[in-house]
This record gives C-alpha cells, sequence and structure tokens, in this order.
C-alpha cells in the first residue's frame, strides 16, 4: 500500500518491468552495478508532473550507454510511457526529480571481463523536490575549489561516483555548497553542477569535452542567451578568471542556476547575486514555462 508521496519507503518504482514499491524493490548481489559501479544514470527534472526536457536527457543517456557498450533498452517512447506512468502513480502534479540507471546486468560470477550479450538492469525512481533557485531573494551559495581528481571520461554519467561524493562531503564539512573542481589551471565544473562566471557583462562556461558533464541545463542556458541575443561565451576558464569573475553560477537540473556569492572566503562581485543572474534566473524561469505549456 502507498502512503504518502515523500516517505521513501512508499514510493514506487520501475524495476525491469514492474512497478514495485521502493521498499519491495531488490536488485541482484551479482548485479555489476553492485560490484563494479557498471552502470550509468540521469537525473530529469519533473515540473507539475511533467518531465523536463526528457529528450535531451534521453539523448545524453544513449551517449553515456554507447561510451560503456550497454545496449539501450528501450526506444524513445518506450521511456517516455515508463516515465510518465511514473510520475502518474507517484506524484500526479507535483515538482520531483526522475532519477533513472542502467546496469548491464547481473553476472554468474564476479568477473571484470564483460559478455556484450547482458540483459541491463533497469531502475527509475520518482522523488520529490525543491527547486531552490526560483528564490529570487536567495542570497546565493558559498563554494571552494578543489583539485579535480577524478577519471578522464567524466563525460560519460557514470554511476562511479566516489570522487564526486568525497568533493561534495568536503564542501559541505567547509560549510560550503559545492566543490569547484580545477585541473592543470583550469576551471572545469562543480562536483555536481556545471559552471558559468559572468566577466564585464559577459558570460562564460568552459566547453564541453571528455574532462565534464555535458549538462542539459548548461546547454539550455545557452540556447536562451542565443535566442535572447545575450554573449555567452564556451571558452577555457583560468583559476584566474574565476577569482576575478564579478558573477559565479552553478546549474544543474535539480538547482537550476544557482549564484556563487562566497569563492573560499572571498566574495564574489558584491557578496550578493549578480544582475546577469536575476536576468538569466527570470529567462529560464520563462522558458520553462513555455515549454512545459506547449
Ligand atoms: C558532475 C556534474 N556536472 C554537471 C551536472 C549538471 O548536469 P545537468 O544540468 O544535466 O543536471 C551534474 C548533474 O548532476 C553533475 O553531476
Amino acid at each position: 500500500m502507498q502512503v504518502k508521496f515523500g516517505n521513501s519507503m512508499s514510493d514506487f518504482v520501475y524495476l525491469n518491468g514492474k512497478y514495485p514499491p521502493a521498499i519491495e524493490a531488490q536488485v541482484s548481489i551479482l548485479d555489476r552495478g553492485f560490484m563494479f559501479g557498471d552502470g550509468v544514470y540521469e537525473v530529469i527534472p519533473v515540473y507539475s508532473g511533467k518531465a523536463f526536457a526528457l529528450e535531451e536527457h534521453l539523448e545524453r543517456l544513449q551517449q553515456s550507454l554507447d561510451a560503456v557498450e550497454i545496449k539501450n533498452p528501450f526506444a524513445l517512447a518506450d521511456w517516455q510511457g515508463i516515465i510518465q506512468h511514473l510520475i502518474e502513480i507517484n506524484t500526479g502534479a507535483q515538482d520531483a526529480a526522475i532519477y533513472l540507471q542502467i546496469t548491464r546486468g547481473v553476472m554468474e560470477k564476479r568477473d571484470h571481463v564483460y559478455s556484450r550479450e547482458m540483459t541491463p538492469t533497469v531502475l527509475v525512481m520518482c522523488r520529490p523536490v525543491e527547486f531552490p533557485s526560483q528564490d529570487k531573494n536567495t542570497r546565493g551559495v558559498k563554494a571552494i575549489t578543489q583539485e579535480d581528481n577524478r577519471w578522464g571520461d567524466c563525460h560519460i554519467k557514470s554511476i562511479n561516483l566516489l570522487p564526486n561524493v568525497l568533493l561534495k562531503q568536503y564542501a559541505v564539512d567547509q560549510k560550503a555548497a559545492e566543490s569547484i573542481l580545477i585541473r592543470n589551471g583550469y576551471v572545469i565544473e562543480g562536483s555536481v553542477s556545471n559552471l558559468f562566471i559572468v566577466k564585464n557583462d559577459t558570460i562564460r562556461t568552459p566547453p564541453k569535452g571528455r574532462n565534464m558533464l555535458g549538462g542539459i541545463t548548461r546547454d539550455l542556458i545557452i540556447k536562451i542567451c542565443a535566442k535572447n541575443k545575450i554573449v555567452a561565451q564556451e571558452k577555457l576558464i583560468s583559476e584566474d578568471d574565476l577569482h576575478d569573475a564579478d558573477e559565479v553560477w552553478l546549474t544543474s537540473s535539480t538547482k537550476e542556476i544557482v549564484p556563487v556569492t562566497t569563492l573560499n572566503q572571498h566574495k564574489v562581485g558584491g557578496g550578493v547575486p549578480g544582475p546577469k543572474w536575476h536576468q538569466l534566473i527570470d529567462l529560464y524561469q520563462a522558458y520553462k514555462q513555455s515549454v512545459m505549456r506547449g
């Protein structure tokens, strides 16, 4: 029996063709996700009961699956059906996030070498979320810089998140919201987010590459800027550029656009969210409304 949405024990999930309550959903200990972290995932925002930018997320899922040689078990329409059904049985019309995970599947014995014929394990969950950047009165967050010690294929949305987990935990232990990752003197992204800076009214974000996750929110912001004739460059950001920026933002599907107002021990800009953030958050909300209406 479902008790109340938001109680993780009573949510329904999708697992390998069934929709059991989360508490009853079980995966084998021989699943390669459990043994090796051998799998990929997506997080998709849901606004008023409707998945947002779903096709973009499913396209990135396909790229991650291709990169690790796991076959996509479903066509686009099947994914859309599963996700919409899950939203309906859990939330109805609420704001939520879909967590979708595909592992390579269950193996007979523990072996690093995989077969390309395995049946993937598919899990989809739907949990309520509050989207924080809708608060125009936010004072912003603190972030700290950290050396990027992750592997070289961060463009794959792998479930192997131990470095990200440790980097994020370190930030929270320092009373910060996020670790901004630096590799060879250049800013890459956050441990769970992409990054933008503003300098002299120009918006800039690092170019996509193997060392960062190409965020859906990042791409949307670039698209919104282009539509509104706002200059947004995809250009390397040095550590000096970061410290010299007028504004710094972190972006992700569940946090949207979050202004960083303290970086390490120093204020960013005036220590309050800057004018470009105010402009972009309004445009982002307007874009969301137009997509969700359409
Ligand atoms: C490492 C990393 N970079 C960037 C992002 C932002 O991606 P998106 O905008 O698609 O949520 C995330 C989101 O989880 C992330 O984990």
